[in-house]
């Protein structure tokens, strides 16, 4: 544990919806990992809410929920504005930003439409403005495209970075789904706006073209610059002529430096239902997960994954940005790289989890499969599938075992003593399965 004499950084929070309330939970929760990591204990000061005892994804002390917004944000050195709409979120980032108060937001609808004034004041009175969270949620995207990538030259950004109508498209293309039971499964699990008009009218993913066009190309665009076109029209019929065509149906938002015919130089931001080619990375992003997939002149492509939506993945953008924030207030500059000596050792391959595929020549005869399951048992390894094929591997029968994760020294045991067994002729071999 690092101490520390730096004064607590106290934190607005603007919001305790479905983000908010998890930004709250690690605030609370992780207090102690943040101090170190800051440098400085990150207070929670409130949290500004229009109804103080409404019910919450994760409650606070209820002494922390507060309708004074302004009061909040004056007395802060970090303000997250999770509120969503553009006002009264603007009129408070302005108070925040005005004063010098560091600024966290994931407000993507007032990002594009105003973000040019909020950047502008920030860098005129020197407060620090981030908002990570306002595009394809738990995704490092932002940072990628304004700083690993400021020695480059972005060409062409694609991003499914809308988790809902990601979600509506894949139910309806591999189960088959209807889009209004889809779109209600969503809206369940979090993942939709309030209004889902958002989402599925493309005008969420177009705020978030708007953005990441701004950092990938260096020029400020605003949500009336995206063409946008919806999935509310995709049909059963379409999926059915994508999939027959070899093509999957997605959602995206396209940002592309293009020439003009006349010559002009210039960047086309659209965001409408795509037939990406099965085979293309983006075509294998399923459920609420976004992808944002970047060509780069020299770095060629790229592509950024994760969950898009929902509160938890949400707040750990969120929580990123207040973290590097605060470190700058404290240090005056980024954390260095600190190296624990103990706190996390690296331990011995043998304390690993994994699965295994096994493949064993045994003979072919009464008993042979009980033995061989009975090593697994014995150590107490799961055994997830198990096949024989018949002379696959050489003479006698190849048993083909899939287990379930289990510590590496357990398995390594195992196949010591399947090699042991009479009825084993080989191991002919052992290979580990990771991401199943
Ligand atoms: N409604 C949005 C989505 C939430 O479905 O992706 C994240 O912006």
């Amino acid at each position: 544990m690092t101490t520390t004499a730096h004064a607590p950084l106290r934190v607005a929070l603007l919001g305790g919806g479905t983000v908010g309330s998890q930004v709250a939970r690690i605030l609370t929760e992780d207090a102690a990992v943040l101090r170190d990591r800051v440098g400085a204990p990150l207070e929670l000061a409130g949290i500004a809410v229009r109804t103080p005892d409404a019910p919450r994804d994760w409650q606070a002390d209820p002494a922390l929920y507060t309708t004074d917004a302004e009061t909040l944000v004056d007395g802060a050195d970090v303000v997250i504005e999770l509120m969503g709409g553009i006002e009264p979120a603007r009129t408070l980032i302005r108070r925040a930003l005005e004063a010098g108060i560091a600024v966290v937001t994931g407000n993507k609808a007032l990002l594009a439409q105003h973000g040019e004034e909020l950047y502008d004041l920030a860098s005129r009175t020197g407060a620090q403005l981030s908002f990570e969270a306002a595009v394809a949620g738990a995704i490092p995207i932002l940072r990628p495209l304004r700083d690993s990538l400021a020695g480059d030259r972005v060409t062409r950004v694609m991003g499914i970075a809308n988790g809902t109508t990601n979600f509506i498209l894949d139910r309806m293309d591999t189960e088959g789904a209807s889009f209004e039971d889809a779109l209600a499964e969503a809206q369940r699990l979090g993942y939709a706006e309030a209004d889902p008009s958002a989402d599925v009218g493309g005008d969420d993913a177009a705020a978030k073209a708007a953005i990441l066009a701004t950092l990938a190309f260096g020029t400020s665009y605003t949500l009336d610059q995206v063409s946008v076109e919806g999935i509310t029209g995709i049909t059963a019929a379409d999926n059915e002529a994508a999939t027959e065509a070899g093509y999957a149906i997605k959602l995206l938002a396209i940002a592309e430096r293009v020439t003009a015919e006349d010559g002009t130089a210039g960047a086309i931001l659209r965001v409408h239902p795509t037939l990406v080619p099965r085979q293309h990375p983006l075509a294998s992003v399923h459920g609420a997960f976004n992808a944002v997939f970047v060509e780069a002149e020299n770095a060629g492509e790229l592509m950024f994954y994760g969950p898009g939506a929902g509160g938890a993945p949400t707040a750990s953008a969120v929580m990123g940005d207040t973290v590097a924030i605060a470190q700058r207030i404290v240090r005056g500059g980024p954390a260095r790289l600190r190296t624990p000596v103990a706190a996390l050792p690296a331990l011995a391959p043998a304390e690993a989890h994994t699965s295994c595929l096994v493949v064993l020549r045994v003979a072919d005869q009464p008993g042979v499969l009980r033995r061989v399951a009975a090593v697994f048992e014995d150590h107490g390894v799961s055994i997830e599938t198990l096949r024989q094929v018949q002379g696959a591997d050489g003479p006698g029968a190849s048993l083909r075992v899939i287990t379930h994760r289990a510590r590496q020294r357990d398995l390594d045991a195992v196949v010591a003593a399947l090699g042991a067994l009479d009825v084993v002729h080989d191991v002919v071999s052992v290979l580990r399965v990771e991401g199943n």
